[in-house]
């Protein structure tokens, strides 16, 4: 069965979008959904894909969600290319390009917030104090205007997939969560909407952030100081022009606190840094110790 070549129908009001949904619930069908804020590349398609194998119909959201960015962070230079992301999605199949104005997301009057301690709290939240009550808000209404069975998220912002399921298990939000690895250039580098802003001396130097901190996962896997380990990560980045770098950090994989390899639980290594003007973040599991 494909429906590759069939162009995604494109909603702006929740009034058509709920008339849709409706329509496929009544055919017994099973709806996933992909929120993205758009200016797609292989990553976020990566994501429809696997989307495609959980559900019949696919709905992917490209909403610039505005509460998620500080006031000095990059909101009105954020990439917008709604016909160049349209005509990707036509080619992987899906449905519905759930497409809102700001104002349809947020009416005259919205005054409510949801805010996800545990999870959200420290790494990206420390420095981005705002960042996961926007990203929390929006999704709690996604997923209420969506319904979805299930919702597929990236592992790139491997905090915001926490924070997610973080959410969904403390509210009892009646949908599954999805996590998909991240998906890399050849040379290691995360794919991310904002690496076109790179120069190409930054953009000959980005991969050194996942170098950096697959060289901890591997170190501390087998036994390593985790001190030590992220110091000469920190040095080794430096070295290549990354500064400031907020944080490199491991993580239980789960609740995002404190690790160690004699927990024998899962463990994440995390990290933030700028390169030039441009915020990268990135992060790996710890390799599981041999036996
Ligand atoms: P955005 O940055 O557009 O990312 C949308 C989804 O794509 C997220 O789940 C993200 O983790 C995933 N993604 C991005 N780069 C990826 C990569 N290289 N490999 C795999 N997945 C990748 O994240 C957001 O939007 C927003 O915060 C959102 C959840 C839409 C709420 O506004």
């Amino acid at each position: 069965m494909t429906r590759a070549a069939v162009p995604p129908r494109i909603i702006r009001t929740l009034k058509d979008l709920r008339r849709q949904i409706a329509k496929y619930r009544t055919a017994g069908e099973t709806v996933a959904l992909v929120p993205t804020m758009g200016a797609l590349h292989e990553g976020h398609l990566t994501l429809v894909r696997t989307a495609r194998r959980k559900a019949q119909r696919v709905v992917v959201s490209i909403f610039v969600n505005p509460t998620q960015f500080a006031p000095n962070e990059d909101l009105a230079r954020y990439p917008r290319d709604e016909a160049g992301d349209v005509a990707k999605l036509a080619a992987v199949g899906a449905d519905i390009v759930w497409a809102p104005v700001p104002e349809e997301m947020y009416r005259p009057g919205f005054a409510t917030r949801i805010e996800v301690n545990g999870a959200a709290e420290g790494l990206e939240g420390a420095f981005r104090p705002h960042h996961f009550g926007g990203v929390a808000t929006v999704c709690c209404k996604l997923f209420s205007q969506v319904t979805p069975d299930v919702a597929v998220f990236g592992e790139k912002d491997y905090q915001q997939l926490c924070v997610i399921r973080q959410m969904v298990r403390d509210l009892d939000l009646p949908l599954a969560i999805h996590g998909v690895p991240t998906v890399r250039e050849k040379d290691g580098l995360a794919l991310s909407s904002r690496n076109r802003y790179l120069t190409p001396e930054e953009r000959a130097a980005a991969p050194a952030l996942a170098a950096a901190i697959r060289k901890v996962a591997e170190t501390v896997a087998g036994g390593g100081k985790q001190a030590t380990a992220i110091k000469s990560a920190v040095k080794s980045l430096e070295a290549v022009g990354f500064g400031p770098i907020d944080y490199v950090a491991v993580a239980d994989a789960e609740t995002l606190g404190p690790w160690t390899a004699a927990s024998g639980r899962p463990g994440r290594v995390l990290a933030a840094a700028r390169l030039g003007s441009t915020r990268l973040i990135d992060n790996v599991p710890v390799p599981k110790a041999k036996a």
